[in-house]
């Protein structure tokens, strides 16, 4: 039986795309649970001047991919509200104020709110400190909510942190990774912790090398504007692969909870081997799209608003090593691409000979699918942990265990009601993410690649293949 959840949700950017596309759907299955049923309301702001009808009218639109019950749609839509909203302006942050308590006395929400984001990132320092100056928060719990980017470096992280924090304390700030809310990633420390075998081989003794990809099919799409500024390496690395490698890479911790987990991983970040400049090339290696090879596909450059010389890369692929006595010596190898063959989120531990004392083959790898298979499998040496090696990874008796079809903003959203916050980022790791990625960032901006490099539909530039080589290892995953 789900239990309830009280809050009133203000969303800026009530009216775009991050909204429509993931909030409301996610929103509306958590209804169709009954995690929210009666005692909540959501308010939606943004500059256009919508009606509370018409706007009820597009959360029903992008509810219809996902069901077709329209009575169920419009009971839900009932609770939505609509406020047009400039974000600099003193007033509207009282009215939104009043509506908030309006609401909070028509649906009994406990006082509770959910401040989320949905909004170009240059404008989240201010609307939080409109929340502060007009006296936003509440008696109930009061609950930011921030998609990335987090900032585009470590300076202008701080920057913003530091605007937050004048109103939302850090256990308040809830900053997005939605790969955090991903079954797989999500059940990863579960299945270690249960998993006495796994647990002992996850170290430099047993494990020779571990590899994070994230590997997408599409292109840009019409994000290149966006994507012009952040590049994969923003877009993709600093956070979901980073928050990837905290989650294989932690100690056992204490206790399943929030503190003690993010006090493992926090350990992990603290000990990312930062680069100098002059190792960013030997270490890392970047890609940009050319067209496919039946010239169907256009090249990155030829996208809508990216620039014809673009030297922003869609594809890296880089080695990250840990200094600690748990992960020293093991190479940590990442990639992420756009326009690769195929849509994979996969984590690949690569086990060393050593591993026969623990029962497996010599050069088991133990294979976790995020995407698309929707955390559906383990592979031990390639062959579905079922039959591979009951002993060395088991799990739950429940054969739909795997079956998870919860989205990962609902998995997140609830989190966010419950205020649990194992699967946010913490202000210490971003801080740690930026300054790794900040070397790699200036060295590539100070140099001209060679681009474009890979073809569409392809695993990106030879030179990712070449990284593994030259310390004797390859990628397990090659299309
Ligand atoms: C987002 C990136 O964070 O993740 C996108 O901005 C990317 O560029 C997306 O396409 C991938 O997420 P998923 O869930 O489709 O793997």
């Amino acid at each position: 039986m789900a239990n309830e959840k009280r809050a009133v949700f203000i969303i800026f950017g009530g009216s775009g795309d991050l909204a429509h596309r993931k909030l409301y759907p996610a929103l509306y299955n958590l209804y169709k649970t009954g995690d929210l049923k009666e005692h909540f309301a959501v308010i939606g702001t943004a500059r256009r001047p919508w009606s509370d009808d018409y706007y009820r009218s597009t959360v029903v639109e992008s509810l219809k991919d996902i069901d077709d019950d329209e009575k169920m749609m419009e009971e839900f839509a009932k609770h939505f509200f609509y406020q047009s909203h400039d974000v600099t302006d003193s007033d509207h942050y009282i009215a939104l104020k009043q509506l908030a308590a309006k609401l909070d006395d028509q649906f009994d929400t406990g006082s509770n709110r959910v401040y989320y984001m949905a909004i170009a990132p240059r404008f989240f320092g201010t609307v939080a400190e409109h929340i502060n100056s007009e006296g936003l928060k509440t008696n109930g719990f009061n609950r930011l909510v921030i998609e990335k980017p987090f900032g585009r470096s470590f300076d202008s992280a701080c920057e913003l942190n530091s605007s937050l924090t004048k109103t939302f304390s850090e256990e308040e700030i809830y900053r997005m990774d939605h790969y955090l809310g991903k079954f797989m990633v999500q059940q990863f420390t579960n299945i270690r912790l249960n998993n006495p075998q796994l647990e002992k081989a996850l170290n430099n003794q047993y494990v020779s090398n571990v590899q994070v990809t994230l590997s997408e099919s599409l292109g840009v799409e019409d994000r290149g504007g966006y994507y012009e500024t952040a590049g994969v390496l923003r877009d993709m690395i600093q956070n979901h692969i980073m928050q990837i490698i905290g989650a294989v890479a932690m100690d056992k911790p204490a206790k399943l909870d929030s503190d003690s987990i993010h006090e493992v991983k926090r350990d992990v970040f603290d000990s990312l081997k930062v680069l100098q400049p002059d190792e960013v090339d030997r270490d890392f290696v970047r890609g940009q799209y050319d067209e496919d090879a039946t010239g169907k596909l256009k090249a990155y450059r030829d996208e809508d608003n990216v620039d014809p010389k673009s030297n922003i890369e869609t594809f890296a692929a880089g080695k990250i090593m840990l200094e600690n006595s748990r992960w020293d010596n093991v190479p940590f190898y990442v990639r992420s691409g756009k326009r690769m063959p195929v849509k994979s989120s996969r984590i690949d531990i690569v086990f060393n000979d050593k591993i026969k004392e623990l029962g497996l083959n010599p050069n088991t790898t133990v294979i976790f699918l995020i995407e698309p298979e929707n955390g559906s499998s383990i592979l031990v040496n390639g062959i579905d942990y079922k039959e591979a090696n009951q002993d060395f990874i088991s799990f739950p008796e429940d054969p739909h265990f795997f079956d998870n079809e919860r989205e990962a903003y609902e998995n997140l959203m609830i989190d966010i009601l419950d205020g649990n916050k194992i699967h946010f980022t913490l202000w210490n790791e971003l801080q740690n993410a930026w300054k790794y990625v900040d070397v790699i960032r200036n060295q590539w901006d100070n140099e001209t690649p060679d681009f474009p490099n890979y073809m569409s539909k392809t695993m990106g530039p030879d030179a990712a293949a070449e990284l593994l080589e030259r310390d004797g290892n390859s990628w397990v995953w090659d299309d």
